[in-house]
């Protein structure tokens, strides 16, 4: 049998929850894998399952108490864990997961989580009321923002009785989403990312310039994710408040000329472009040296000319790079989404409509349209850019090994 995690070293994270027991079958699907798991679980996980349990499985020694003997005995396989390829929590509680966002570290579990710099999954389980508390989804947005991978809860039956979403996802799925994490681990080792992200300015006069909303969330996040896939990337960055992705090179300028110079200077060194900026379509013909002065009712008349099409200029000077666009449309996003594809002879295209409320700029969320170059649409759900990016980047890997 084949046997996919082998030598996979995994922190499995338990937590006092009722779907503690469903622990034990992912364990024991892991260790089945090959991967060599590490179980850590909270004083109140202890309630459910024994240590015991799992040590037996995963013929390692269980972290399950912070003072004890058995935990300072064995401070090097702590360490080792925290060197760990991958650390899941199942089932997480609305207890440790709020500990886990507000960076609290008072048992086995939140302390291994906060001293763990890997990729980390989240599999939430709780009654469908704590499920939908506002202060849980507030702490599961900051977590997904983090870059923690939420492995969203089912519905059906609760432990409790009641019916509704909440309910731990099924070990097997559990497994799947462990797979896809430690895969796209390394799948972008060699490649080399151009990313553009947030808006240009275009200044008026020494105080004043045209801009627009774009926050740049999305562009930092494939810049994290490829980085994190073992990618090299360089990110371009217009203005934004954002903190600069670890491991990336940032690059930042102002003006969409600057943003059109570094673009070229770097494609011929890339595999892949991924242009997210907003870039300003129109720019004043002239920049006042001085602050321009109100001068009575006259008004200002301001005279704007087109700036350089980057995506234009690439069109003309990529060689064999994989070049995908954004197109934040408010009317007829796919077919505008479209036309823009061929016109410009990208390989890809996300669309997003940006009349739409709550998703787009400067939110952390996002809906789009992916449009390949056979034309091909295919419309994700309602998703965290985090999340976005990573199917982003499985759609231009495919893309890539099929050149
Ligand atoms: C029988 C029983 C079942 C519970 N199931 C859950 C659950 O599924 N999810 C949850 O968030 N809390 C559940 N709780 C409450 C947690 O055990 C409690 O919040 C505890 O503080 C969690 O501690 P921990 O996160 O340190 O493990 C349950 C409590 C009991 C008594």
């Amino acid at each position: 049998m084949q046997q996919s995690l082998k030598s996979k070293q995994v922190v499995l994270g338990v937590s006092g929850g009722i779907a503690a027991y469903k622990a034990v079958e992912l364990l024991r699907l892991l260790v089945k894998e090959g991967a060599e798991v590490t179980v850590v679980m909270t004083e109140n996980a202890k309630q459910f399952v024994t240590p015991l349990t799992f040590e037996a499985l995963s013929g390692r020694p269980v972290y399950h108490e912070i003072f004890g003997n058995e935990a300072s005995g064995s401070m090097e396989h702590i360490r080792a864990a925290e060197k760990a390829d991958l650390m899941i929590v199942a089932p997480a509680t609305a207890n440790s997961i709020g500990k886990m966002t507000h960076g609290l570290a008072d048992d086995p579990l939140s302390t291994l989580f906060s001293a763990f710099a890997g990729p980390v999954l989240v599999a939430p389980a709780m009654n469908d009321q704590m499920w939908a508390n506002p202060a849980v989804q507030e702490n599961i947005r900051i977590l997904k923002k983090r870059g923690i991978g939420v492995i969203e809860p089912e519905a059906g039956e609760l432990a409790c009785g009641a019916v509704g979403l909440g309910r731990l996802a099924e070990p097997e799925r559990l497994l799947t989403e462990i797979r896809k994490n430690l895969l796209r681990q390394t799948d972008f080792s060699g490649k080399r990312i151009l990313v553009t992200a947030g808006p240009t300015r275009e200044p008026l006069d020494p105080v004043r310039f045209i801009t627009n909303r774009s926050s740049g969330k999305m562009g930092y996040a494939i810049a994290r994710q490829a980085r994190s896939r073992g990618a090299e990337v360089t990110l371009i960055s217009g203005p934004t408040h954002l903190e600069p992705p670890f491991g990336v090179t940032l690059l930042n300028c102002q003006r969409t000329g600057e943003m059109a110079e570094q673009v070229l200077h770097h494609l011929p060194q890339c595999d892949v472009l991924i242009m997210t900026a907003a870039v300003g379509d129109f720019a004043p013909e002239t920049v006042s040296k001085e602050k321009i002065k109100k001068s009575g009712e006259q008004s200002l008349v301001l005279n704007l000319h087109p700036t350089q099409d980057i995506l234009q200029a690439v069109a003309d000077k990529k060689t064999h790079q994989l070049i995908v666009g954004f197109a934040a449309e408010s009317e007829n996003v796919v077919q505008s989404a479209t036309e823009k594809l061929r016109r410009k002879q990208l390989d890809m295209i996300v669309a997003n409509d940006i009349s739409a409320p709550g998703i787009g700029f400067q939110s952390d969320n996002n809906q789009v349209t992916l449009i390949d170059r056979h034309q091909k649409a295919e419309s994700l759900p309602l998703l965290s850019k985090m999340e976005i990016a990573d199917i982003l980047l499985d759609r231009i890997l495919a893309q890539l090994n099929d050149r």
